[in-house]
């Protein structure tokens, strides 16, 4: 792989697959990070690591200026979807204006390659089918309307500094390395697979179930999980296609499975109980999303290589089991 790839966010849950991934294949990383929800202990020794903030157009300016950068990877960000109904500022504020200063230092230093995290909330409520790139944009929180700023802020970095971007839109992120090294460490956790392992290991008493008054078969919400190695696959896809045009794929396996459908998963694959009890609707939570990821398939062959949702919880258990308190011991 040829020349330095700058990760921000790579201290993070996707972001550092993605670095493990790149750093097997043979490339130069450069990982630059605040640690504001990611893990130093996440990283191998192969990426060199940079603490700092994109909101430091000096520390931005110096990173770019100490080495040429073949492409950007661009995970930085916050993301928790409930917290952005309270306090949309970070999403629509910060989100944004960090994705415009890193453009920003992009453009001055000639990088005309991005891959960027986007994410399926910018489809809101859509409907009751699997979601394909044609679906109409619809965010229903602050959060999926930043990943939507920055994906149309491309589209003119794209037209007036030739800058090409690769916007994937993530489902649910899920699972663990095989290796069993890293893997998911939230702190607050949100994710509903790491939460009800945590039940299911006695480090939560239970676990609430946002609405089971939703019109799906169980009344519970229906996710699409996609194994985070998978989503490391397709971003290392992505940066050839990035060397011609500008892309945009959803990423998801193309299976909905609903809470109950999860929490029942996580007992049987742990063999322990995962009580959990029925609590209010959470405010912008659509009932579905389930990806319709043909385009990347067809497109890239990419193909996720854990299909299964068992597989899929099988590999963060392993990672919960390894390392019980997470990246904090
Ligand atoms: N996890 C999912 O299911 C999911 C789904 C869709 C989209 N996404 C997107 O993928 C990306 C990664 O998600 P994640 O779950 O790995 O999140 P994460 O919180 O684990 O990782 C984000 C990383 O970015 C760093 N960071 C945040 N703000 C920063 C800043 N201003 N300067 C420097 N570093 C900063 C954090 O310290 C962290 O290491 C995010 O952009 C998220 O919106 C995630």
């Amino acid at each position: 792989m040829r020349g330095t790839i700058l990760v921000t966010g790579g201290a993070g849950y996707v972001g550092s697959h993605v670095t493990r991934e790149l750093v097997d294949r043979g490339a130069d990383v450069v990982v630059f990070d605040n640690l504001q929800t990611g893990w130093r202990q996440a990283l191998p020794p192969e990426a060199r690591f940079i603490e700092g903030d994109l909101a430091d157009a000096a520390a931005l300016d110096r990173l770019f200026s100490g080495r040429p950068i073949a492409a950007v990877m661009h995970f930085a960000a916050n993301s928790l979807v409930g917290n952005s109904m309270r306090d949309p500022f970070p999403y629509l504020g910060d989100n944004v204006s960090n994705a415009v200063s890193l453009v920003k230092a992009m453009a001055k230093h000639e990088v005309r390659k991005m891959v960027f995290s986007s994410t399926a909330s910018l489809y809101g409520q859509a409907g009751e089918t699997a979601i394909d790139e044609a679906a109409e944009i619809a965010p229903d929180s602050p959060y999926g309307e930043s990943k939507y700023q920055v994906e149309r802020m491309l589209g003119w970095a794209e037209r007036i500094f030739g800058i090409r971007s690769a916007c994937l839109r993530y489902f649910n992120a899920a699972g663990a390395h095989p290796g069993g090294r890293i893997g998911e460490d939230h702190r607050p956790e949100t994710h509903l697979i790491p939460l009800a392992l945590q039940v299911a290991e006695g480090q939560r008493p239970d676990l609430t179930i946002f609405g089971d008054d939703y019109a799906t078969p169980d009344g519970t919400c229906i996710r699409d999980y996609v194994h985070v190695c998978d989503l490391a696959d397709a971003h290392l896809r992505v940066l050839d296609v990035v060397d011609r045009q500008s892309c945009c794929y959803n990423l998801g396996t193309g299976h909905g499975y609903s809470v109950r459908e999860v929490v029942a998963a996580v007992a049987q694959v742990t063999g322990r109980p995962c009580p959990a009890t029925v609590g209010p609707r959470r405010a912008g939570d659509p009932p579905m999303l389930v990806a319709a990821s043909g385009k990347i398939r067809r497109e890239l062959g990419w193909t996720p290589r854990f299909d299964d949702l068992q597989e899929i919880i099988g590999s963060a258990w392993q990672w919960r089991q390894n390392f019980p308190r997470g990246y904090a011991e």
